[in-house]
C-alpha cells in the first residue's frame, strides 16, 4: 500500500476569491446566522462604543455592522494579508476599518459589541484563552462576545451522525465528493472542534458572566457571551 499526501489548510492562495461562495456551501445557516448576528448587535453596540469582528475574512459582516451602527467604529481583524485586502477593496464606510493581525495579538478596547465567527477552532487551547480574555478584558461592562462554530458532539455516534448530515448538506448545495473529501483531510490537525461544555467552560475562565445559546443546527453553535451588566 502506498502513503497518500494531502495539501494542509490554508487562508492565502487565492482563498479569498471564492470564500463567500465556498462558506456558504459548506456552513448551515449561514445567512441566518449573519443576519441574526445583526438582530443580536443592537443591544450592545451602544453609540461611541467599538465593535470588532474577529476573523473578518472578506469584510461581508464588518461591513454590514458599521452600516448599521453608524456611530460605533467598526474593526474587522484578520490575520491573512489576502483577506484584509479583499475586504479593504470590496467594503469602504467611514466607520469601518480593516487590520492584518492575529486575534491573539489583538488589543480591543472599549468594546461595546465583538463577533468571533467560525475562528476560534482554528487557535490552540492556549491561544483560545488568550484570545477570550483579550476580548472580555476589551469589553465595556454590559458587553457582548458573539461566536458561532462548529462544535464537537459529546458521544461518537453524535459525532458520526453529524459528520454524516454535514457531508449531506455540502452535497446538496454542489461541493464535489471529492472537495468534501479533500478539505476534510486537509483540515485535519488545524480545525479543532470543542464540546460546548468546554467552550462554556473557556467563556467563563475569561470572564463572561452569562452565556446563551441563539443558535443551533446539529452541531453548528451560535453562542452569546455578556460581560457583567451596563
Ligand atoms: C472560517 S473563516 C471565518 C470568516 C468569517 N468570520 C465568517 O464567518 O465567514 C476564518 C478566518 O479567520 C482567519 N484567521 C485564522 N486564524 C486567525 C488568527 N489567529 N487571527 C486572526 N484571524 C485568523 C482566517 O484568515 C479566515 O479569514
Amino acid at each position: 500500500m502506498t502513503g497518500t499526501t494531502r495539501a494542509p489548510w490554508s487562508w492565502d492562495g487565492g482563498l479569498a476569491e471564492t470564500f463567500d461562495d465556498h462558506v456558504r456551501a459548506s456552513i448551515p445557516l449561514y445567512e441566518q446566522a449573519q443576519w441574526l448576528t445583526l438582530e443580536l448587535s443592537d443591544e450592545f453596540a451602544v453609540p461611541g462604543s467599538m465593535i470588532y469582528d474577529l476573523g473578518s475574512s472578506t469584510g461581508g459582516l464588518s461591513a454590514d455592522l458599521a452600516t448599521r451602527h453608524p456611530r460605533c467604529e467598526v474593526v474587522g481583524v484578520d490575520s491573512e494579508p489576502q483577506m484584509t485586502a479583499a475586504a479593504t477593496a470590496a467594503h469602504v464606510r467611514a466607520n469601518l476599518r480593516f487590520e492584518t493581525a492575529d486575534v491573539a495579538a489583538t488589543h480591543l478596547t472599549d468594546a461595546g459589541f465583538v463577533v468571533a465567527h467560525h475562528l476560534l477552532p482554528f487557535l490552540t487551547r492556549v491561544e483560545r484563552a488568550v484570545a477570550l480574555t483579550a476580548v472580555a478584558g476589551g469589553l465595556v461592562d454590559g458587553g457582548a462576545l458573539l461566536i458561532a462554530e462548529k462544535t464537537l458532539p459529546d458521544t461518537a455516534a453524535a459525532q458520526a451522525r453529524a459528520a454524516t448530515v454535514l457531508t449531506g448538506y455540502k452535497l446538496a448545495r454542489g461541493l464535489s465528493a471529492a472537495q468534501i473529501v479533500a478539505k476534510e483531510r486537509a483540515l485535519r490537525g488545524v480545525m479543532l472542534p470543542r464540546t460546548i461544555a468546554h467552550l462554556e467552560g473557556e467563556l467563563q475562565a475569561a470572564g463572561f458572566t452569562e452565556t446563551t445559546t441563539v443558535m443551533t443546527w446539529m452541531n453548528w453553535t451560535m453562542i452569546l457571551a455578556v460581560k457583567g451588566t451596563r
